[in-house]
């Protein structure tokens, strides 16, 4: 069950809201709506799994922080639907809405939002204390939430003398103290140097994974958008294009603004040896005769192949290892077997496999964490990775 379902959602600020959303459902482009009319969300329908870091992304203007706030209550929807838990928010009184957000969801922004004049501890206590939780919670929560982000020893600072990097993990550890289920983050990374932002990127993903929130984090920055997102919602003028997971957007975009936005990616960092892989095709067993080996090495032009033994991955052999075999009178492949033969995870980002594929003799062996072979992958189908795909380049250049 989703935690957070978005059921064709708008929010539209301005006059007359409801005739908007009218003339909105039969397709026209927010721009053809009255001056002074702003149809910041449009038709938004997604789910948020628990557990997961959702990201909003979309250029300056395109509904980002609006679709945030009607997630937490903040801003009411003029139509559709927001649940949280099934819970319907639409459907509760304000002092509901006030309670759900509080219980369930904490915010962090761009810019820190600290109290200037309150310690770096009263600031982090401030959401349990809004919750109205006992002192002494309040005290191990907030200590064990600075620890969390790194900043143990920092209590009695004012926000004033620490720098944007460290204001930011306040903000952080603040969410994390109030412990709800749910973390929203507005561009939470985007006042921070690129260096610290980095590593604030780094230390959420381990957090996230000790942690297991479940996170919405809305970013402009698309390499951000992919490092972060286990999915990515791609916003555009107030309509969501895609909800896609990073690979997903980058083999497969919904359509030409998606291909345009995500055409400067560094793809292989973001796209895996799973994404790349190809059947392993032709491969052997440990059992399989030498001769045999070495005809079917020749039928299809194999310099080198892949083998099993017993269902896992046993290693590699070279057309010229065979040949040996078959010449020696070997019974089986066994001894031919190159056992250190270069295998890899997955998750693997394709920028790591260029090296170990280019000094492979045979395809590296994708395997999981049982040493079963789930595929393999070529010179070719890594080169292939760095091409846009086909369809989408033809599109766009039919637009441009
Ligand atoms: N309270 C409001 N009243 C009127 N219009 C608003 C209001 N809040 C947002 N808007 C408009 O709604 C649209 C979407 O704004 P929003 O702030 O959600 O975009 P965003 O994607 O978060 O942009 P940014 O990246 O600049 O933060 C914009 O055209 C904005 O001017
Ligand atoms: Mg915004």
């Amino acid at each position: 069950m989703p935690i957070v379902r978005v059921e064709k959602l708008y929010k539209v600020f301005g006059r007359r809201p409801a005739e908007a959303v009218r003339r909105l459902e039969t397709g026209i482009d927010r721009k053809e709506l009255d001056r002074g009319v702003t149809a910041a969300v449009i038709d938004a329908s997604f789910t948020v799994e628990r557990g997961e870091i959702f990201v909003v992304m979309g250029l300056s203007g395109s509904g980002k922080s609006t679709l945030l706030r009607t997630l937490n209550g903040l801003l009411p929807a003029t139509s559709g639907r927001v649940l949280v838990d099934e819970q319907d928010l639409t459907a509760l009184s304000p002092a509901q809405v006030r309670e759900l957000r509080q219980q369930r969801m904490s915010m962090v922004f761009q810019h820190f939002a600290l109290f200037p004049h309150r310690t770096v501890a009263e600031n982090v206590a401030y959401g349990l204390s809004v919750q109205g939780a006992p002192r002494e919670r309040q005290l191990s929560r907030t200590a064990e939430a600075l620890e969390l982000v790194g900043l143990a020893g920092w209590e009695d600072r004012l926000p004033g003398e620490l720098s944007g990097g460290m204001r930011q993990r306040v903000g952080l550890a603040r969410a994390l103290a109030a412990d709800t289920e749910i973390l929203l983050m507005d561009e939470a990374f985007s006042a921070l140097d690129p260096l610290i932002r980095k590593e604030m990127q780094d230390q959420l993903l381990i957090l996230q994974r000790q942690l297991g929130k479940t996170i919405v984090f809305i970013t402009h920055d698309l390499n951000e958008a992919m490092r972060l997102g286990d999915r990515i919602a791609m916003m555009r003028d107030g309509r969501i294009v895609q909800v896609a997971t990073a690979q997903e957007m980058l083999t497969a975009p919904a359509d030409e603004y998606v291909t345009k936005f995500v055409r400067d990616v560094d793809r292989t960092r973001v796209l895996t040896a799973a994404t790349v892989m190809e059947p392993a095709g032709v491969s052997f067993t440990t059992d399989t005769s030498p001769a045999q080996a070495r005809e079917t090495m020749l039928g299809h032009e194999l310099t080198g192949a892949l083998v099993t033994d017993g269902g896992k991955f046993a290693g590699s052999v070279t057309r010229s290892a065979v040949s040996a075999a078959a010449e020696r009178g070997d019974a089986t492949l066994a001894a031919a077997v190159d056992r250190e033969a270069a295998r890899t995870t997955p998750e693997t980002p394709v920028a790591d496999l260029f090296g170990v594929s280019a000094s492979a003799p045979a395809p590296v062996a994708v395997v999981d964490g049982d040493g079963a072979l789930l595929g393999m992958v070529t010179q070719q189908s890594l080169l292939r990775s760095l091409s846009i795909p086909e369809k989408a380049e033809e599109e766009v250049d039919a637009h441009a």
